[in-house]
């Protein structure tokens, strides 16, 4: 099928790409000249495993194209789908300029039937502003003398779907390609069964088993994304509040999340307490979904709850440095391993090692970073992040080697639960350490065991387990 991918972010490169690799001849349009060009030299902007070599394959054979061409896109494909960006505006809500530009140059260039998709996290009732300014733009271009009425027969005919992703960054390429669920709102009367046929046909290879598609209306895909992300958020808000609970009472945050996670209602994934969550959806989507009820004047009081508990959480490893070494950190040396939200990724926003290192730096102590492949994105972000105050980058070194981060280090952090970090050579590590005292934030290790091989070992929700 001929599709066309606006945006070739993080998820329009990657939805993009795996369409080609499913058979389908797919344009990307993007209006970042550098970025259109990186990628037409063969260069990926994201680092994204797997995503390189389908990207590279489809390219060579001429199934995957990427341009800045607005016209050629709107002519390519029968299915277009919108996967630009929708950043948080300054109250949180969504902003959605981007979304409907795209719209608007749909409306003014296509001239045959199209399935317009929304791939971008969008608020409920986005779609209908899609089909808003998609029509705005289609009746603008009849003469002034002709009626609007006259744009249900003259113009071309559209509808808008809602196809929300589920996509884990470090894992996009493998969720997109095996999806647990696709979930696709769409009109039940008008283009709507059009739109639904043609859905059926792009999405049937995933369907060849058993049936992974929830249809459902428009307003309840959309949803469906924040809803899902919300659900997640919550539970891992609420199980780091537990774990300072367990830190306090004397209980061991792992040994409960056993415990509830073997509940088949409750299951056992997205339960493990840590220095709170980041990324580009959790935190953006909460806050927009709390946005959503407000202009409702409805407050999602959990909601709030949850990107609290968040907010403080990423506070957590900082405070118990500062418990453990004092609140005037200068003179001290600190490693500080994992800089990525998570694994498998380079993206820093969010990250809850931003927030340390604005402490640990604020409080006058050096810091020696490593991350296996978020160093060039945390050099940018970082200058960012300190602009105002960049002497204090000065006390920051980016380290080549995990170990060489822990030279003469009077303790170690670590924020992203990469696998390099799983089972290091403690013997090396001590070595390296000036002191051997560990800040797990990510509970990687057993307390009782680093005790036993002579380590002074902080996890969250595990200090029970710990000798101090
Ligand atoms: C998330 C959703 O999982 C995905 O379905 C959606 O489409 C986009 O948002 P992503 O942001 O890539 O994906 O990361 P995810 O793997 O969900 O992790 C998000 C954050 O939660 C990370 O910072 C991670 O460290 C943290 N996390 C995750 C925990 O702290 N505890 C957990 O149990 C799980």
């Amino acid at each position: 099928m001929k599709i066309t991918i606006i945006g070739t972010g993080y998820v329009g490169l990657v939805t993009g790409a795996c369409l080609a690799e499913l058979g389908n001849d797919v344009f990307c349009l993007d209006l970042d000249e550098k970025k259109v060009a990186v990628l037409n030299s063969g260069g990926i902007p994201i680092h994204e495993p797997g995503l390189a070599e389908i990207v590279s394959r489809n390219r060579a054979i001429g199934r995957l194209k990427f341009s800045t061409d607005i016209a050629a896109s709107v002519a390519h494909g029968q299915i277009q789908f919108i996967a630009v960006g929708t950043p948080p505006d300054e109250d949180g809500s969504a902003d959605l300029q981007y979304v409907l530009a795209a719209a608007r140059n749909i409306g003014k260039y296509m001239t045959d039937f199209k399935v317009i998709v929304d791939k971008s996290t969008v608020p409920v009732g986005t779609a209908d502003r899609v089909s808003g300014a998609i029509r705005t733009e289609l009746a603008a271009r009849l003469p002034p003398s002709q009626a609007s009425d006259a744009l249900a027969d003259e113009a071309p005919q559209f509808s808008v779907v809602s196809n929300p992703e589920f996509l884990k960054e470090g894992a996009a390429v493998e969720d997109f390609m095996r999806p647990d669920r696709i979930v696709i709102g769409c009109d039940e009367g008008g283009n709507g069964p059009i739109a639904r046929a043609l859905m059926t046909q792009l999405y049937a290879p995933f369907n060849r088993n058993h049936e992974r598609t929830y249809w459902m209306d428009v307003r309840s895909a959309e949803f469906t994304k924040y809803a899902a992300n919300a659900m997640l958020a919550t539970r891992i808000s609420f199980m780091n509040e537990l774990a300072n609970l367990a830190d306090k009472v004397g209980a061991d945050i792992e040994a409960v999340r056993h415990g509830i996670g073997s509940d088949p209602r409750i299951g056992h994934s997205f339960l493990y307490a840590g220095c709170g969550y980041g990324g580009s959806c959790f935190p953006k989507d909460v806050q927009a979904l709390e946005r959503t009820a407000r202009s409702y004047d409805q407050e999602l009081l959990i909601l709030r709850a949850v990107e609290q508990v968040n907010n403080n959480q990423k506070h957590v490893m900082g405070n118990k440095i500062v418990e453990r070494f004092g609140a005037d950190l200068s003179g001290k040396h600190f490693a500080l391993w994992g800089l990525a939200f998570k694994p498998n990724t380079d993206d820093m926003r969010e990250a809850s090692s931003r927030v340390l290192l604005a402490e640990l730096l604020g409080r006058g102590a050096s810091v020696a970073v490593h991350d296996p492949v978020a160093m060039s994105e945390a050099r940018r972000v970082l200058d960012l992040d300190f602009s105002k105050t960049p002497e204090l980058l000065e006390r920051l070194r980016f380290c080549d080697s995990q170990m060489d981060a822990l030279q003469d280090a009077d303790a170690l952090a670590i924020v992203t639960e990469w696998k390099t970090y799983r089972s290091p050579d403690f013997n090396e590590v001590r070595t390296f350490l000036k002191a051997p005292v560990i800040f797990d934030g990510r509970n990687l290790y057993e307390p009782a065991v680093m005790n036993e091989i002579g380590f002074e070992y902080y996890g969250i929700g595990r200090s029970v387990l710990a000798r101090k």
